[in-house]
Parts: structure tokens; C-alpha cells; sequence
């Protein structure tokens, strides 16, 4: 049987079509049969997309069991554990020889959990924030699971965890958030890592496919799996970047674009920008987005910050601890405030006629379009748009972390490692 035959019947078994799966066993496709390119055998493919009815159609025909996987040597039971496919498991069982087969129990045990951060109620990261073994998510029939291996801290996540906010907007968020602790205690937003098993009904992702996104107010990302309906915030990452890259870029991207969005910034001509906090994680992106889009950018930001904003490219820059921004003698197009220390009204005089003013301070709040991913994974992958990454912890060191972001200081990122 030609190559092309099997590459069909693979398809078959990854999109979880029995007909195809059966025309092609019935034309005598090698069942065992493991092409370079895929890397793994159809009885695998099917244990990872829990395509239970295609499996036991492999195993009655001859698949087998104890098939050693070509690039990582792991056995299909090996593969339906640490799934915590316990059905997957039952049914290898029935074709294993007694002495193989796997002990139930101590699935169940792996199934049944993983490694989240946790934040116990409002307040200091390190009174409030607990690394624990918590139940692992399992992808509903149009879900994916997301085996994450980055995440970032950022600034939304720490406002929350310290609900750190004045006024009528900390009941809003106490409202939406929950009113003594969160009510989702998973917090982090942002995520990047390998989709490691899909629903039934899932047609927009493969096993293995490397994605990023964000949850938004679902949270969840400071942990080891997350399930995500197929249609949310999620894409495949940029192909040139990191796990560690791709998860930076997210939270401050999307905000950016979302604003930038605001300012009319693809109609206008090659608009002067005055770009306001320009080194935080908003701001690095703002900055090298707004330059896609043609534009002549002054950036303010302090004498520490200055060498991360050259390095980005700016054609002017206005170190807020050394001159007063509001006493510029020149006009702009678009006044951006990505970090939220200004006001319309210091700054409505340096507009140019038709000019706007935007800023992350106010009462708009960003929202996520796949549409952002997109455009973010394009500036990547062509140079366009770089991570700006200031530190990387680990999950252990999720207190410190937040600390330090928790000051406010930080340059573009601070990534979480979470595999
Ligand atoms: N409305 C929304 O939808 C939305 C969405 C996302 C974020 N936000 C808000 O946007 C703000 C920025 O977010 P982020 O994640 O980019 O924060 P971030 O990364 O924590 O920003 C910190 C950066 O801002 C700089 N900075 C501090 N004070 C400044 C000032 N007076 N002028 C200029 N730069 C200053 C800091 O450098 P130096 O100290 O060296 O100056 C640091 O590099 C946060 O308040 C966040 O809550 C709003």
C-alpha cells in the first residue's frame, strides 16, 4: 500500500472519520505503518484525539498495543496516561497480555491532577498566592486542552490579585471577580504551549499544534493544562518564536492593537505618534505596531527605560524625569498613553487638528479578537514586532514574580515558565 493511502487514512483517523478509517483498513493499509513525517502511528493519533470508536476499530484489526512511538519511544499506554484517558486505557487493556496491562488506580491518580498557582483571597502576593496540585481540566467534545508551557505575569493580573483598584471600579471588578476572592482562583491570562488533546468535535486544531492566546476575565493560564473551547482567543504561535516569546506578546499586543484600533491609525498618512509609558508591556508593543502602521513615533519614558525604546527603534524620545512631555513644542496625530499617568485635557493642546487621544487609564476596557493574534503571529514571523522580555521565573517562584511586577517598573515582560 502506496504512501498516499495511508497519509488518507491518518487523515481519516485525525479528523475522527470511521468510514474513511474503515475504507482504508479494508483495502489492506498497514495498520502498524509509521511515516518520518507524522512521527506516530494511527492507534496514538487516535488515543490523543480520544477517538475511542477509531480505536477500537485499530485494535480489532490488528494495531498494536505496545507499538513503540518513533521520535519519543513511548508506548500507547504511556501516551493514554498521562492523558488520564482512562477509557483509552480500558481498551488497550483488553488487547494487552495481563502482565502489561495498567493498573487503573494509578491513573485516576494522574488524571486527576496538576501543578496552578492559586490565589486564596485579595491582597500580598505572598500571603495570598499558593503553588498546588489541583484537578486537571479534560477538553469537552469542541474543546482543546492546551498542555501550557509559558504564561506571563502581567500588570491586569496583578491589579486583580491585589484588587487595586479605587472606588466605584472596585466594586465593578469585585462584581465581575468575586467579592472577598477571586472566583476563578487560577489567575494569569495569557498562554502559550502544545495542544496536547482535542474534542470530538474539534475541527479548527490538531493534536500537537503550537498555539497562544488569551483567556481574558476566564483567568486559568497559571497552570499546567488549560481547556479552551476551539473558537476562543487561541491561535497557532508565531512559528519563529518561543513558548516563552509567544506568551510575552500577548497581553500587551492585544491591548495595543485594540487601541491603536481606536485611534483610526491604518487611515492616516504617515501619523505623528506621541507615545506615553512606553516601556511597559502595552507600550513596547504600541510602539513597534504603531511603526507597521507608517508612523513617526516620540516615545516618553523615563531615563531607565531609554535604551529599551532605542533599541526598539523611536525617532524621538522625551524622558518624562528630565523634561515635562505637556511643554512639547510640537503636534501629533495620535497621543497614546499606554500605561495611564496622563489626561485628555494636559494633553489636548499638542494635538493636530483631527487628532485623537487614547489612553489605557480611562473607563474603555480592551477586548480580544482572534483578528489581533493574527496580525500579532504576522509582525512576528516577518521582524516586524520582537518579545520584549525583562525577566523569566518559574511557577515556584510565582510570590517573586508578582513582586516585581507588583512595582511597576518592569521593562515589556515578566514570563512565567510553566513546562
Ligand atoms: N484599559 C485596558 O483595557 C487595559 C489593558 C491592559 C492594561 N491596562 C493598564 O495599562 C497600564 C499599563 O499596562 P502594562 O502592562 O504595560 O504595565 P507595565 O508593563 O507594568 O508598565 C510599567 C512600565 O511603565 C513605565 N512607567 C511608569 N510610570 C511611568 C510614567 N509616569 N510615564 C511613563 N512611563 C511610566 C515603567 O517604567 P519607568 O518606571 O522606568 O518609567 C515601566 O516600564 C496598567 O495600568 C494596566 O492596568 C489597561
Amino acid at each position: 500500500m502506496g504512501h498516499g493511502d495511508w497519509k488518507d487514512m491518518f487523515k481519516g483517523v485525525h479528523e475522527n472519520d470511521i468510514e474513511l478509517v474503515r475504507y482504508h483498513i479494508r483495502m489492506g493499509v498497514d495498520l502498524n505503518y509509521q511515516h518520518p513525517e507524522f512521527l506516530t502511528s494511527p492507534l496514538m493519533e487516535s488515543i490523543r484525539g480520544n477517538h475511542l470508536e477509531i480505536m477500537a476499530l485499530l485494535l480489532e484489526n490488528g494495531a498494536l498495543p505496545d507499538l513503540k512511538e518513533v521520535d519519543s519511544n513511548q508506548e500507547p499506554s504511556e501516551l493514554a496516561k498521562r492523558l488520564g484517558n482512562i477509557e483509552a486505557i480500558k481498551l488497550l487493556n483488553q488487547y494487552l497480555p495481563p502482565d502489561k496491562r495498567l493498573d487503573l488506580s494509578s491513573v485516576i491518580l494522574h488524571k486527576a491532577t496538576m501543578k496552578a498557582v492559586i490565589c486564596t483571597k485579595y491582597g500580598a502576593p505572598e500571603e495570598v498566592l499558593q503553588l498546588k496540585q489541583v484537578a486537571k481540566p479534560s477538553p469537552k467534545e469542541d474543546e482543546i486542552l492546551v498542555k501550557i508551557v509559558a504564561t506571563a505575569v502581567n500588570s491586569g493580573d496583578v491589579r486583580v490579585r491585589g484588587l487595586a483598584v479605587k472606588g466605584f471600579m472596585r466594586i465593578m471588578m469585585q462584581l465581575i471577580m468575586g467579592f472577598k476572592r477571586p472566583r476563578k482562583p487560577i489567575l494569569g491570562t495569557v498562554f502559550a504551549g502544545t495542544v496536547e488533546q482535542i474534542g470530538k468535535q474539534v475541527k479548527n486544531f490538531q493534536v500537537g499544534d503550537e498555539v497562544f492566546g488569551m483567556t481574558g476575565f476566564n483567568f486559568g493560564t497559571y497552570a499546567e493544562y488549560i481547556a479552551l473551547n476551539q473558537n476562543a482567543n487561541v491561535s497557532l504561535k508565531p512559528q519563529n518564536a518561543t513558548f516563552e516569546e509567544a506568551a510575552a506578546i500577548v497581553f500587551g499586543g492585544q491591548t495595543a492593537i485594540y487601541f491603536l484600533e481606536k485611534t483610526r491609525i491604518q487611515q492616516r498618512k504617515m501619523p505623528k505618534i506621541l507615545l506615553i509609558g512606553a516601556t511597559g508591556a502595552v507600550g513596547t508593543a504600541a510602539l513597534q505596531i504603531a511603526r507597521h502602521f507608517g508612523a513617526t513615533i516620540t516615545a516618553v519614558c523615563s531615563s531607565r527605560g531609554a535604551s529599551v525604546v532605542k533599541r526598539l527603534g523611536v525617532d524621538d524620545i522625551i524622558l518624562y524625569d528630565q523634561t515635562d512631555f505637556t511643554q512639547c513644542s510640537q503636534k501629533f496625530d495620535i497621543i497614546f498613553d499606554a500605561v495611564g499617568v496622563s489626561t485628555s485635557k494636559q494633553c489636548r493642546h499638542l494635538l493636530n487638528t483631527g487628532g485623537i487621544y487614547k489612553t489605557v487609564g480611562g473607563l474603555d476596557y480592551a477586548s480580544e479578537t482572534k483578528a489581533q493574534l493574527a496580525l500579532l503571529k504576522k509582525l512576528f514571523e516577518n521582524g516586524e514586532l520582537q518579545a520584549t522580555i525583562d525577566q523569566i521565573f518559574t511557577m515556584e517562584k510565582i510570590v517573586a514574580a508578582h513582586q516585581y511586577v507588583d512595582r511597576g517598573r518592569k521593562k515589556g515582560n515578566v514570563v512565567l515558565k510553566v513546562a
